[in-house]
């Protein structure tokens, strides 16, 4: 059985949606698979369609019984979502595990001893935690033989590398068994051109550290989740689909890792490596676009390079009017629909600007906090440059932008 931690403290880097599509595909090709879900608000349930009103016993009551007398099985919490693939819910009450297990004896390994009595059952256990470093983590930690870390691969989230690697830190200081550490590119952006290439060189540097697959930013790997179904159900045919084929065959594929003497402190400083090499890109890629940029405009004044990538895409605010600015290189037409225009978007396009794919409308628009969504070529779709986002009465998501 090999067991595989999706862990990262950030929070929507993506680990919900990769430990779902991962078992998934992983069943799909054969392997009995076990979704464990660590966080307490379920989602791992919502995302598969279990009822949550129907769950009556989650991995919180196993977990919590593991060590009496009246111990409850994990086969006894256990949802089938298809054929090889099966669920151990969470539950709200995981919240109040770790006040409740406050100094008893080795309570990071309980998940551990409760996947051992699960003998051959499963060829492979996915674990999905929570957004945050504590007693659950931990128990996943120490559960796994293998750790994923997904991390956020947007243009922007690119900058904060280490910051979504702080976790490693605290990893550190709480794991003693040897482990496997990858960290996954996640929400990868193809569109970026920067992102691009930061990614292709961080792969060649740091290839044994890394996944080879990437998870594209894929609209459809939201609506599955909307739907109630992993991708394989939802749209066998999408690309978010593909790549977690890819992924679960480069985790099948990959052996057992075998040098495993690798300590958590040299994986830290590879991980802290792989972060270093991503900013010194993006500065590098920045001077470079700086210089043409000053040149081809002749201009004596030094222009902030980051204020100019920065501004390139997402909403600003200016002198009242607040300008929209998204970049859809081949769409056709690309129209905002919002609570000021009664989320009707016929009247309020957004105009092409020149031949570079980029899209713009100024608004004037009240102090307040505002909701909104493109329309591109008639598909809605929240803002994918604006990271304050908030959802809707449709399952999705909506962009929201607070005018001062
Ligand atoms: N590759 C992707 N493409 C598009 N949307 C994604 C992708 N991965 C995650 N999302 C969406 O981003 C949000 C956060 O992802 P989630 O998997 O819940 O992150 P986490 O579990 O780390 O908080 C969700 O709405 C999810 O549907
Ligand atoms: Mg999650």
């Amino acid at each position: 059985m090999r067991c595989i931690g999706v862990i990262n403290q950030k929070g929507g880097c993506g680990k919900t949606t990769i430990a779902m599509n991962l078992a998934a595909c992983l069943a799909l090709l054969d392997k009995r698979t076990l979704l464990v879900d660590m966080d307490p608000q379920n989602h791992c349930a919502v995302g598969l369609a279990v009822p949550e009103d129907q769950i009556e016993r989650n991995i919180y009551d196993v977990l919590i019984s593991a060590r009496s007398e009246k111990s409850l099985a994990v086969n006894s919490i256990i949802w089938q979502i298809s054929q090889n693939f099966d669920l151990a819910p969470a539950g709200i009450e995981l919240a109040a595990m770790e006040p409740q297990l406050a100094g008893k004896d080795r309570r990071e390994e309980l998940l551990r001893d409760v996947l051992a009595g699960l003998g051959d059952s499963y060829q492979y256990v996915v674990i999905d935690c929570p957004p945050s470093v504590g007693l659950l983590t931990f128990n996943a930690l120490r559960a796994s033989d293998e750790v994923v870390i997904p991390v956020e691969t947007g243009y922007f989230a690119l900058h904060g590398l280490i910051r979504q690697l702080e976790t490693l830190t605290i990893l550190r200081q709480q794991c003693s068994q040897p482990i496997s550490f990858k960290v996954l590119a996640s929400m990868y952006d193809v569109r970026t051109k920067l992102a691009r290439e930061i990614l292709n060189e961080l792969r060649k540097n740091h290839k044994s550290d890394m996944f080879q697959t990437v998870i594209n930013f894929n609209t459809k790997l939201k609506e599955a989740a909307s739907f109630g179904q992993p991708i394989s159900e939802y749209d066998p045919s999408s690309k978010g689909m593909r790549d977690f084929m890819a992924l679960a065959q480069e985790i099948i594929e990959s052996e057992q890792p075998h040098n495993l003497e690798k300590s958590v402190e040299s994986v830290e400083s590879q991980l802290r490596a792989i972060s270093k090499t991503a900013d010194e890109l993006l500065t590098e890629s920045q001077q470079k676009l700086g210089v043409r940029s000053v040149r081809g405009e002749q201009q004596d004044k030094k222009i902030s390079l980051q204020e100019k990538i920065d501004n390139f895409y997402g909403v600003r605010q200016n002198q009242g009017k607040v300008e929209f600015v998204a970049l859809y290189p081949r769409a056709k037409s690309v129209l905002l629909a919002g609570d000021f225009n009664n989320w009707q978007p016929a009247n309020t396009p957004l105009n092409p600007q020149g031949s570079n794919g980029r899209w713009s409308v100024d608004l004037p628009l009240a102090k307040g906090r505002h909701s909104y969504r493109y329309i591109v070529d008639g598909r809605w779709q929240e803002d994918p440059y604006n990271q304050n986002i908030q959802p809707n009465e449709f399952g999705e998501y909506n962009s929201v932008v607070e005018v001062k």
